[in-house]
């Protein structure tokens, strides 16, 4: 079969890492892609929100299926645009992609379903969200309606830095909406919980911690996500069945009962509070850097499960884990997440160890001259797969050790509270 990915970061490449071990792949292309999907994929540069070329693309090298990984394409519409012209796509529609798109969304379909969140108010006047900061403890937590690129929420210590916050989004900062919602903070530890969807199913597709802070212990401003472990810590049968029955299962209803069923990865951000789960956010895609602990684990094959999913045949197809558990650090460069070095050289990848329980996922990187250089925040995924996540974080470091760029830094401490639970 002949697949296409779109997308070009950690996540896009480990997609493709997989999609490229099955024996059913037949071409691989990757929109627009990195330096490292282009050692196994064929890299089409075409802007991700493009939908006429990338439609011409996908007739041109008659592709079968298309995974999108990134949520501005599928908050924009290209699931309903290519579904339109009859090609198959994993991923939901525009309507359904508003549990991501837009926070006042997602939470008034949280209130009419009870579904546990924080309490909260939406607001699009200055004065309304005033009175309702008025009557609320600190922290609080302001956050933008619309995408942000994962800059639009602050945890705020006191009214007046939540006042500047709220001004900020409500005259314009982000151009995608100036809703602003207020939402209490809650306390606890967060899980990355995902699910896969068909208009008529739905499945477990793994869980994770993601570590948003850039320093190490958790520390300093937030981040796209500094590195990630699978499975998390967290799960137990029983907190497993309160996320179904409380989170999962009453929004894929309410999609359906909405005219929408939900199709496509799902990613709920959770807080654990107190043994119960609430929900933080909705993601409609695979979480980034998750993706990449979770295609090192994923045993089943990558192409069938997408090929049953975009025909609704997900109910037959099993979806089986190792029992590994697998970690990813990533290397960023310096800067991040404020203004970052561009353009510099990373030398001496060919000495990593690489094989199926170690890979190097490229996030932000390009080619130039045989070279390869940098060109975002994140830049690559060290990941590492064994049976203690202690080994393998060792085996990352290692490979994290034979990488000669100055330019660069990671936190060495990624998967610490599990690792410290491990040794107890
Ligand atoms: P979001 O984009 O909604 O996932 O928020 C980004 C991060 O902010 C989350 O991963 C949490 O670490 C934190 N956060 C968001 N909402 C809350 C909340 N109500 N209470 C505590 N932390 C939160
Ligand atoms: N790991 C956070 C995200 O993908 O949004």
């Amino acid at each position: 079969m002949n697949f296409a990915v779109i997308g070009s970061g950690g996540r896009e490449h480990s997609i493709c890492f997989k999609l490229k071990q099955s024996p059913k792949i037949k071409r691989l292309i990757c929109i627009p892609g990195n330096a490292g999907t282009r050692e196994i994929a064929e890299n089409i540069n075409i802007n991700i929100n493009n939908f006429d070329e990338i439609l011409a693309v996908i007739k041109k090298f008659k592709i079968d299926v298309v995974i999108v990984g990134p949520e501005e394409p599928l908050v924009n519409g290209i699931v309903d645009f290519l579904k339109n012209e009859g090609i198959r796509v994993l991923g939901p529609d525009k309507f359904s992609s508003q549990l991501e798109g837009s926070k006042a969304f997602m939470k008034n379909l949280c209130k009419e379903n009870n579904i546990p969140t924080a309490r909260f108010g939406i607001f699009e006047d200055f004065q309304s969200a005033c009175d309702f900061l008025s009557k609320s403890k600190t922290p609080i937590v302001v956050k933008a309606d619309g995408l942000a690129a994962g800059k639009g929420v602050s945890i705020c210590n006191s009214h007046n830095e939540a006042k500047i916050k709220i001004k900020e989004i409500i005259e314009g900062k982000y151009k995608s909406s100036n809703k602003v919602v207020l939402e209490e903070f809650l306390h606890g530890e967060e899980l990355s919980y995902f699910v896969l969807a068909d208009d008529n199913c739905y499945k477990f597709f793994g869980s994770a911690q993601d570590h948003k802070k850039v320093g190490e212990g958790d520390i300093g401003p937030n981040t796209g996500g500094m590195g990630a472990y699978s499975p998390s810590n967290l799960i137990t049968a029983e907190l497993e069945l309160k996320i179904k029955k409380e989170i999962i299962e009453p929004t894929l209803k309410a999609m359906k009962d909405l005219g929408h069923p939900y199709s496509g990865f799902l990613y709920a951000g959770l807080m654990i509070s107190g043994g119960k789960p609430y929900l933080i956010e909705y993601n409609i895609r695979m979480g980034d850097p998750e993706c990449q602990v979770l295609m090192m684990r994923l045993k089943s094959d990558l192409v069938e499960i997408a090929d049953s999913t975009t025909r609704n045949n997900l109910q037959k197809t099993k979806i089986e884990w190792s029992e590994n558990k697998s970690i990813t650090i990533v290397l960023c460069a310096k800067g991040y997440p404020g203004k970052y070095i561009k353009d510099s050289e990373i030398k001496n990848l060919k000495d990593l160890k690489i094989d199926n329980d170690n890979q190097v996922f490229h996030a932000g990187t390009y080619i130039k001259d045989k070279k390869i250089l940098s060109n975002g925040g994140r830049v690559l995924n060290i990941t590492s797969s064994a049976k203690e996540l202690i080994d393998a974080r060792k085996k990352i470091l290692t490979n994290l050790d034979k990488i000669k760029w100055d330019d660069g830094f990671y936190r060495k401490d990624i998967g610490w509270r599990a690792i410290k639970n491990e040794n107890n």
